[in-house]
């Protein structure tokens, strides 16, 4: 018996051989790419959104504050020093205590010249800054050196409820120095007065 040969179905254009079906399914899975591509882009946008407010919500929590240590502080009591100048204070506090016949004073660590940190050397009885060779006596008079005028003196008090010495770090006296043959000198009497002097 002779079959019939069956032809395929001719495409829109025409084409013999070629049928719908594959190009529907060319068109169907390029939507749907798009489709995809679109939900990922538009998801992405609100996941970055939303990470950036969690960002920002987190930032509020955790402001930038700039930790400085107290300018007004205690030291301990005033017969924990003894003569001469005590240095345990510098690299923590900047100061250093110095106790003479008639009481206390604070001078500031800092080198008059350009900020840098001088060394007591008790052998000279000097203060010596290793940074341009500026030289200070144990009173802060300027000996030597470029600093132009005397080491800063800190004001201090007696704490009325524990006894003791209180420095504010930030009141200072400066007094204008005599330029001598000696250096920059300020007289010491007129240095001894509260609150940069305690009598104890
Ligand atoms: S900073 Fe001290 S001598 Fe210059």
């Amino acid at each position: 018996m002779k079959t019939e040969k069956q032809t395929p179905p001719a495409s829109p254009t025409g084409a013999p051989g070629k049928g719908a079906g594959p190009a529907k399914d060319d068109g169907l899975s390029r939507r749907r790419f798009f489709t995809l591509l679109g939900m990922g882009v538009g998801w992405g946008g609100f996941l970055a959104t939303l990470g950036g407010t969690a960002m920002a919500s987190f930032r509020y929590m955790f402001p930038n504050v700039l930790y400085e240590p107290p300018t007004v502080f205690k030291i301990g009591k005033p017969d924990e020093f003894g003569m001469g100048v005590d240095t345990h204070l510098k690299k923590d506090r900047q100061i250093w205590v110095v106790r003479n016949e008639r009481g206390i004073y604070v001078l500031v660590s800092i080198c008059r010249h350009l900020g840098c940190t001088p060394n007591w050397f008790n052998d000279q009885q000097r203060f010596r800054c290793p940074c341009h060779g500026s030289i200070y006596d144990i009173e802060g008079n300027v000996k030597g050196g470029p600093a132009p005028r005397t080491l800063w003196r800190t004001a201090i008090s007696i704490d009325p409820v524990d006894g003791q010495i209180v420095v504010n770090f930030n009141q200072r006296q400066d007094p204008d120095p005599k330029s001598t043959p000696e250096g920059l000198i300020v007289n010491e009497a007129s240095r001894e007065d509260p609150p940069y002097f305690l009598q104890v």
